[in-house]
């Protein structure tokens, strides 16, 4: 049997979002939402994890979480209780303790989660609630406490179904909660339907205080964690909490961020030490960046990996690999597949696609450069063109090390061009050019040197 297993809460309609995609595959910093309760109930320490999704939804869920945990189908609007209930058949009887959480609350932490199954499991609690103290009226259910000296907890309160209007500041639901399996399993059939027939998962903490059972809510010191997402505007507000938290942990770790407000870092994304982010910069995805960088400004580095020492200069990095001391910009695009290793120099004005620099080779100026494999310390003049599709199919270039590539030189795929040949200015290269020779004209020549 199982210490501790978790449930994610994820059927609801999620129609405050106005969207045609599920409420919970709304993004983050980067991440699904419903992918932060998965990764927070794996960093405490839980193996088996339900995810409780709709008809509606589940096909997109499953794609998103694949094998990754198990799965109850809800159907009907049976509220949160409903959705708990429709994953007894998978947990009844294989645990101690069950963590719930909605799959709409990407900020609770792992350690306000900690100190809830901590506090939980040494004072044999058969409810524990995770709370926050928000200041004005929110659409979160609200503990009720009594006045005792212990301040037990009554009940919870959905923000509907309160009276109380008032501004003060209050005691929220997290919707994160750690219940003994038992007497949940054997107490959620007490719950009755409220709002729109709904049953609410949080009427158990009144069943729980009327039966003199413990319950208790644990109030987190970080305010913002108890937030949820329910509509578009508490998305972009978590989002504006997360991104502040992300930054303020690279900085931390060592990164300087000369304007942090105009910086946006995903949450999965990695920055070496020392590392200067420069104002307007985007760092997406699975990014990450080596030690000793200067990153922007004005740069957006997409799913990319970055070396040590390297200079991205306003341009646009996108699924591609820059090895160390790589610099690049302003004004250059790297594309998928563009692989630039050590000491490769780029320029600006240059668009870079499925293409491999070998250490050393230098392109300083406009031009393109797709499906092609430049060799070590190889020159490319401005104006270079990989022309690399005919109409129908794309075609190879490749370029042997210590090649001069005069300017604006036409290479039209498939050709190669040897080591330590040459191609004159304005050179439009249709056949092969052997190694050391000197390739000139429309359409070249091959020349002896
Ligand atoms: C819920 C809590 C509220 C708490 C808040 C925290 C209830 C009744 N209220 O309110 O006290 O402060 O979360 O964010 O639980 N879901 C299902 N099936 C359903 C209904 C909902 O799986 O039938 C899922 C949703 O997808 C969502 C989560 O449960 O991930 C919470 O549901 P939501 O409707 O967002 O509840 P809140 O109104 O936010
Ligand atoms: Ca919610």
């Amino acid at each position: 049997m199982d210490e501790l297993v978790g449930i994610i809460l994820a059927a609801g309609e999620g129609v405050r979002m106005k969207s045609r995609v599920p409420k919970v595959l709304h993004r983050l910093c980067g991440k699904e939402l419903l992918k932060y309760p998965v990764e927070l109930f794996r960093n405490v320490g839980v193996h088996r994890i339900v995810v409780v999704v709709s008809r509606s939804n589940q096909n997109a869920v499953k794609g998103l979480l694949g094998d990754s945990v198990e799965y109850a189908v809800q159907s009907g609007k049976t509220g949160t209780a409903g959705a708990v209930e429709s994953a007894a058949s998978i947990l009844r009887g294989n645990s101690q303790n069950v963590l719930v959480i909605g799959g709409d609350s990407p900020l609770v932490s792992e350690d306000s989660l900690k100190n809830l199954i901590g506090a939980h499991i040494k004072d044999a609690r058969q409810m524990s609630i995770l709370s926050g103290m928000i200041h004005g009226s929110s659409g979160l259910g609200r503990i009720r406490r009594d006045q005792n000296p212990q301040q037990s907890v009554l009940g919870i309160v959905e923000a509907i179904d309160d009276s109380d209007r008032s501004d003060e500041s209050l005691e929220v639901n997290s919707g994160a909660y750690c219940f003994q399996s038992d007497w949940l399993w054997n107490n959620l059939n007490r719950v009755e339907p409220g709002n729109e027939s709904e049953r609410y998962l949080t009427s158990l903490a009144a069943i729980a205080a009327e039966q003199g059972v413990g319950v208790a809510a644990l109030t987190s010191s970080e305010p913002a964690e108890v937030l949820g997402v329910n509509n578009r505007v508490e998305l972009a507000n978590l989002e504006d909490i997360k991104r502040q938290r992300i930054r303020e942990h690279w900085m931390l770790e060592g990164v300087t961020i000369t304007d942090p407000a105009s910086v946006m870092i995903d949450t999965d994304v990695t920055i070496g030490q020392d590392t200067v982010v420069l104002p307007n910069t985007m760092l997406i995805g699975n990014t990450s960046i080596g030690s000793n960088c200067e990153i922007g400004p004005g740069s957006t580095l997409m799913d990319s990996t970055v070396g040590n020492e390297c200079r991205v200069t306003s341009s646009v990095i996108e699924n591609a690999i820059m090895e160390d001391g790589v610099d690049i910009g302003p004004f250059s695009h790297l594309r998928h597949g563009a692989y630039l290793e050590n000491n490769v120099h780029i320029g600006n004005y240059v668009e870079v696609k499925e293409t491999r620099f070998a250490a050393g080779a230098v392109m300083g100026h406009f031009g393109y450069i797709g499906d092609a494999a430049i060799g070590a310390r190889v020159n490319v003049g401005a104006g270079t063109v990989t022309c690399n599709y005919d109409g129908k199919e794309k075609h190879r270039t490749v370029v042997e090390e210590d090649v001069f590539v005069g300017c604006d030189t036409m290479l039209v795929a498939p050709v190669t061009i040897g080591a330590n040949a040459t191609t004159g200015a304005g050179a439009v290269v249709t056949k092969d050019v052997p190694s050391a020779r000197l390739a000139v004209g429309v359409p070249a020549k091959i020349i002896q040197r």
